[in-house]
């Protein structure tokens, strides 16, 4: 695990505000707090990391659970590694330590959306072994879901077995 300086633990309700804070700044000036609202802080506390520094400075989280209609698949809806942090698996470490645990839960797959601007997302989930799902629309080799989440939402489907 890179960074052994490095606290892992559950995100509690108290977090949201901190994890909202780092987004824009972490995103590159996107504004994405709606897609992270205080219910995931509320509700998946159980299936979701904060990772923090040893003076309580967030280094990195994931926001991820195991789908309630479907128990077979996990979902992994944000993550965020501290700019000054990357490049150190500190992102892949967040996604192996969740797969064990939904692979351990009973869970065969996983599953991840992403937008097709976010190139960086895109090669992060590629490497880490997720397949995009088959789209009539292709866009630099990769298959978009137009309007996936309503007008102009486009997304990229990624599913990986576990
Ligand atoms: C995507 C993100 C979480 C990756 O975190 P990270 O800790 O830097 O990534 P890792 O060091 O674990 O990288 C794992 C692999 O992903 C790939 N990867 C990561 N960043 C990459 C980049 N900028 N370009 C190309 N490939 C990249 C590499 O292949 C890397 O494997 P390698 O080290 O063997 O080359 C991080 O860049 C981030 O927080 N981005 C902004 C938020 C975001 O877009 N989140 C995803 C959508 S919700």
């Amino acid at each position: 695990v890179p960074g052994t300086d490095l606290i892992w633990r559950a995100p509690t309700e108290s977090d949201h505000g901190r994890v909202v804070a780092v987004l824009g700044p972490w995103w590159g000036g996107r504004d994405l707090s709606h897609l992270l609202p205080r219910l995931f802080f509320q509700h998946f506390t159980d299936t979701s990391t904060v990772v923090e520094d040893v003076d309580g400075t967030l280094a990195a989280f994931l926001i991820g659970f195991r789908s309630a209609a479907r128990p077979e698949v996990a979902y992994i809806h944000f993550v965020g590694v501290d700019p000054a942090r990357r490049g150190q698996r500190l992102g892949q470490s967040l996604y192996q330590d969740f797969f064990t645990r939904m692979r351990d839960a009973g869970c065969t797959a996983v599953h991840a959306v992403t937008s097709p601007v976010n190139t960086t997302s895109l090669a992060f989930h590629l490497r880490l072994g997720f397949t995009p799902a088959p789209s009539s629309t292709v866009r630099d080799g990769v298959p978009v879901h137009l309007d996936y989440d309503g007008p102009s939402q486009d997304r990229v489907v990624l599913t990986r077995p576990l």
